[in-house]
């Protein structure tokens, strides 16, 4: 086991807090247990008693920092009443707030659910920051953050997570991005998950708020509120300035433009009123920069980390994405050759031609050494033969099931490495499991751009020819993968790492009955573009950028649902472009 460093941070941090009334800081900090909306932790409110108390409930956040200027968030309300609340800013370069950098006025509104967002502008580049809200006497928390570098930069380290699903369990992934080297975090969506109580996981004992999905305004509000009011997410905003994007369990399950799987019209209503109430609730407790207030939905932007480094992030949801092709489809012989030329129709995308323009131009304007595309889906080519999808799709989770699959998958992995080795041995049942067109390979996740083949080779062939150095990152499968990105044509031009859940279960509850280290060699064997996997733990992506190379690392921890845990990192995988 190897415990990354605990930051001198979380310390004064706790410090401050307990000066300001912020007991929770250090409580927070040993990584268990858990807050609650019903409960929630006294952010800031002061020693002294104040005829309104004031209240701090879910701490302070940043995110979308630029050269000279970052986003700041808190939450403020009486407690009392829903009176706006009259409150003041500060940035400081020190922790004393003795020497001030910028300062301002803002209102918590009930309108905005009591949320408060302000680009603080005026700052330095490159520089660590130290932010608080006030009312007179009364503080928040403080919140310490950083701005980008303006040029030069040599160095970059970024922490990637995905799916942070309250009801799934602990959120001590969060607790160790805090504790680890990163300066940023990057969170690629399921910020929070919309489902009801009914798909909780009994074991993690951290039922959903509301117990209903989330359909209304109010009920996104608060399921933002919950999946906030853990200690451990609070202190991670407080510490580290988040850029974040959303997936589909922001809004509903497999959602894209017109639709989701997880919204019926007739039990869950109009489509475009559960967009709105999802993404105002999104933007309000998220500390993002709202690109168009008109439209929010529209999430793209761009952050140039001093020249090193370009980060492009786009929304691939709500604003073009089209209706997804069944895979069923595609496997019965009746329906496929019609459901394969629509998958391949190059009319269809999730960004849609003005983001994807938006995109290309965005990555050649840019000088920087890498260009680093954060987005929902993994993008690397994962396709699976009919005979190992077909067997998979009839298997269930039961132990026959599976391990048909598993028969499956090893006859046709037994075919490759025979075709690779012994050509002149192969069998007449051999031959035919490698014949693309007796035994087709499709997407084994349609959801994700293995379901919009034409859009990514679009943007592929844009980034080489521009002569790009293109790292994608991508969350959504709650595993750790790394893969090349390959053109049709086989030509490697980039290089995904993904993100895992911080606590939404994958591949290991899917595929129970099969040791999880057997999992990842099936998908080895079986991917030509799969470098690395890791199936079965919670965790999140270390990224470290310097001119020459990215390193990407993994940490996972053992459990986040047992009373104790461990932490275990990855081996390095150097990717040099
Ligand atoms: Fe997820």
């Amino acid at each position: 086991m190897k415990q990354p460093p605990r930051r001198s941070i979380i310390i004064r941090l706790g410090s401050l807090g307990l000066a300001a009334g912020a007991g929770p800081w250090l409580s927070a900090c040993g990584g268990g247990g858990s807050g609650s909306a019903d409960t929630p932790a006294s952010g800031g409110s002061s020693t002294t008693p104040t005829p309104r108390s004031l209240r701090f409930d879910f701490g302070v956040a940043s995110g979308d920092p630029l050269a000279d200027r970052i986003i700041l968030w808190t939450h403020a309300r009486f407690a009392d009443s829903d009176d706006e609340v009259d409150l003041r800013w500060e940035v400081a370069a020190d922790a004393n707030f003795a020497s001030l950098l910028a300062s301002g006025a803002a209102v918590a509104r009930a309108a905005a659910g009591h949320t408060v967002k302000v680009d603080a502008s005026g700052l330095p580049a490159g520089q660590r920051v130290y932010f608080r809200f006030r009312q007179g006497d009364v503080l928040s928390p403080v919140g310490r953050t950083q701005t980008l570098p303006a040029a030069g930069a040599t160095a970059l380290d970024l922490a990637v997570v995905s799916c942070s699903r309250y009801s799934a369990g602990q959120f001590r992934v969060l607790a160790e991005v805090t504790r680890s080297a990163a300066q940023f975090v990057l969170h690629l969506g399921d910020v929070i998950y919309e489902s009801g109580a009914d798909e909780d996981l009994p074991e993690a004992g951290r039922p959903s708020d509301p117990t209903s999905r989330c359909i209304t305004l109010a009920d996104y509000r608060r399921r933002h509120a919950q999946t906030r009011s853990d200690p451990d997410a609070k202190v991670m905003h407080a510490a580290l300035p988040v850029l974040a994007i959303w997936d589909d369990h922001d809004i509903a399950s497999n959602a894209w433009r017109d639709g989701a799987d997880g919204h019926d019209a007739a039990r869950d209503g109009n489509w475009a009123a559960r967009v709105a109430a999802a993404t105002q609730a999104w933007h309000e407790w998220m500390p993002i920069r709202t690109p168009d207030a008109t439209d929010l939905r529209r999430t793209a932007r761009s952050f140039d980390f001093g020249g090193l480094a370009a980060l492009h992030l786009v929304e691939t949801r709500l604003l073009a994405r089209d209706a997804p092709v069944p895979l069923d489809a595609l496997l019965d012989p009746a329906t496929a050759t019609a459901t394969a030329a629509r998958l391949n129709d190059g009319a269809r995308g999730m960004l849609g031609s003005a983001q994807g323009t938006w995109l290309q131009s965005q990555m050649r304007a840019s000088g920087a050494r890498w260009q680093v595309l954060g987005q929902s889906v993994p993008m690397a080519r994962m396709t699976l033969p009919v005979s190992v999808l077909g067997a998979l799709a009839k298997a269930g989770t039961g132990f026959a099931g599976l391990f048909a699959a598993k028969q499956a998958v090893d006859d046709y992995i037994v075919a490759r490495q025979t075709a690779a080795t012994q050509p002149a041995a192969l069998t007449a049942a051999q031959q035919a499991l490698l014949d693309p067109q007796r035994n087709p390979r499709w997407g084994f996740n349609l959801d994700a751009w293995d379901g919009f083949p034409a859009e990514r080779e679009a943007l592929l062939t844009a980034a080489q020819q521009a002569g790009k150095r293109l790292v994608v990152l991508a969350g959504d499968s709650h595993n750790a993968w790394s893969s090349r990105l390959t053109l049709a044509d086989g030509r490697v031009v980039g290089q995904e790492f993904t993100a895992p859940s911080v606590t939404s279960p994958g591949l290991e509850r899917k595929l129970a009955v099969l040791p999880p280290a057997q999992v990842a060699q099936m998908f080895l064997g079986m991917l030509d573009d799969l470098q690395w996997a890791e199936t079965e733990r919670r965790g999140f992506l270390h990224l470290r950028f310097s001119p020459l190379e990215v390193r990407a690392q993994w940490a996972f921890v053992s459990s986040v649902t047992a009373a104790t845990w461990q932490v275990e990192t990855s081996a390095e995988r150097v990717y040099t472009g």
